[in-house]
């Protein structure tokens, strides 16, 4: 297992994994995960998140497909990325079509009362963050993504999800494929972004 790192190292490292190790992420790191995600604050505490492992080879083959026709769909219109950010667009094109090569699928998703909004997504994305922090300290990969939404149905009926559950979002998990690693994150500059006392115009 990767040393231990500090929690400001990983917030300020985590970024997008989407190339993978075949090799199988043991069952104890990914209790980690789920471990760490279950932590995580949602409205009222009422933790009405549900993660799915999918680990067995037929679904995640099947679940992969129906990321990639989602992705292949959505690609056309990120094909402005190719000016602004070549290398977003080369790794997400690659993960639309390999990501049945991640050894586990972690889909984590959020019960509702019949209708979901912005505050339903705010009870589920903390616990997918952590999620992500978790696998930066164990030195597992893997990217937040939700092309599969597209197709949430279908999602749905391949795993059994209730009517009352959405999907938030779908995370490859497993070790970084080889020259591929964490870094350093690239982020707005603070003052473009942080306004003191009222909104305050940057230029
Ligand atoms: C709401 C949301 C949806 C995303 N959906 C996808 C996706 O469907 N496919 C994908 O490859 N990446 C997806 N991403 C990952 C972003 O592209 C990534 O977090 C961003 O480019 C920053 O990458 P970095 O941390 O490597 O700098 C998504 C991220 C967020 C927050």
């Amino acid at each position: 297992m990767a040393d231990e790192i500090g929690l400001f190292e990983a917030m300020h490292t985590q970024r997008a994994i989407r190339y993978f190790k075949p090799d199988p992420v043991p069952e104890e790191l990914l209790t980690k995960l789920l471990e760490a995600a279950s932590k995580a604050p949602s409205g009222t505490n009422r933790q009405m998140w549900h993660f799915i492992v999918v680990r067995d080879d037929g679904l995640r083959a099947e679940l992969a497909g129906i990321y990639r026709r989602a992705g292949r769909n959505a690609l056309p219109n990120l094909q402005w990325l190719q000016d602004a950010n070549p290398r977003i667009l080369r790794s997400a094109t690659h993960l639309i079509e390999h990501m049945d090569e991640a050894p586990a699928l972690l889909l984590a998703c959020i019960e509702h009362g019949g209708s979901t909004n912005l505050t339903t997504g705010s009870s589920i994305y903390p616990a997918v963050q952590n999620i992500l922090l978790a696998a930066r300290g164990l030195g597992l990969g893997s990217v937040l993504t939700t092309f599969h939404k597209q197709y949430e149905d279908e999602v749905r009926a391949l795993l059994g999800i209730p009517d009352n559950v959405e999907t938030a979002a779908l995370l490859p998990i497993g070790y970084p494929a080889e020259g591929v690693g964490y870094g350093a994150t690239r982020r707005k500059p603070l003052d473009e972004v942080t306004h003191w006392d009222g909104w305050t115009q940057s230029d």
